[in-house]
């Protein structure tokens, strides 16, 4: 384990279990429809990557857009900005937007308006990890892996100041590092 993790909260076998049982969910919910997933850059890569090779959904795309509250530290600033936008046009289609983690709310309930604004058929969330302790934005996942506490976590993709990214497990990142 990386010396900046304090204890690791999903290691790689609970990854894959809980990529595969919200997989399943989308492949029910989705099947015969047409689906955009557009992952949010960059920390749902890791994510996104296992979940997409999992979906089964024939008419099925793959986008990203890039969206930035965060500054440097781990307080959401509020404020949102794209800074990519989605190629493909969405109108008439189920988008499903797949992120690492929802915290404040204040990324993902921006996008989503964003989405409904270019005429989604449907915009739905799905995220690896859920803080509802921390939520300022009345917004709820549809599909998520799992509720945690208001703790700052990093690995598979999730990251701080960029770093961390690259740990193939999710854990706490150690206060000292960040407090
Ligand atoms: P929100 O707008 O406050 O919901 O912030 C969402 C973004 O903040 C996520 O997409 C993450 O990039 C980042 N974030 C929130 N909590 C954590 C965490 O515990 N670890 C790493 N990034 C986080
Ligand atoms: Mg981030």
């Amino acid at each position: 384990m990386h010396t900046d993790i304090e204890r690791i909260i999903l290691d790689e076998a609970e990854i894959g279990y809980t990529v595969s049982k919200i997989a399943e969910l989308i492949n029910r919910d989705y099947a015969g429809t047409q689906l955009v997933v557009v992952g949010i850059l960059k920390g749902s890569i890791m994510f996104l990557s296992d979940l997409f090779r999992r979906i089964e959904v024939k008419d099925c795309t793959l986008d990203f857009m890039t969206a930035t509250s965060y500054g440097n530290g781990t307080e959401s600033s509020g404020t949102v900005r794209v800074t990519k936008d989605v190629s493909a046009d969405v109108a008439g289609k189920n988008v499903l937007i797949v992120e690492d983690i929802l915290d404040t709310g204040n990324t993902l309930s921006y996008i989503k308006d964003y989405l409904m604004n270019r005429n989604a058929l449907s915009v739905k969330v799905c995220t690896l990890f859920d803080k509802p302790g921390r939520r300022r934005k009345p917004i709820t996942p549809d599909y998520c892996g799992q509720t945690i506490q208001d703790l700052f976590v990093v690995g598979y993709g999730l990251d701080y100041n960029e770093h961390y990214r690259n740990l193939p497990y999710v854990g706490v990142l150690k206060k000292e590092i960040y407090g």
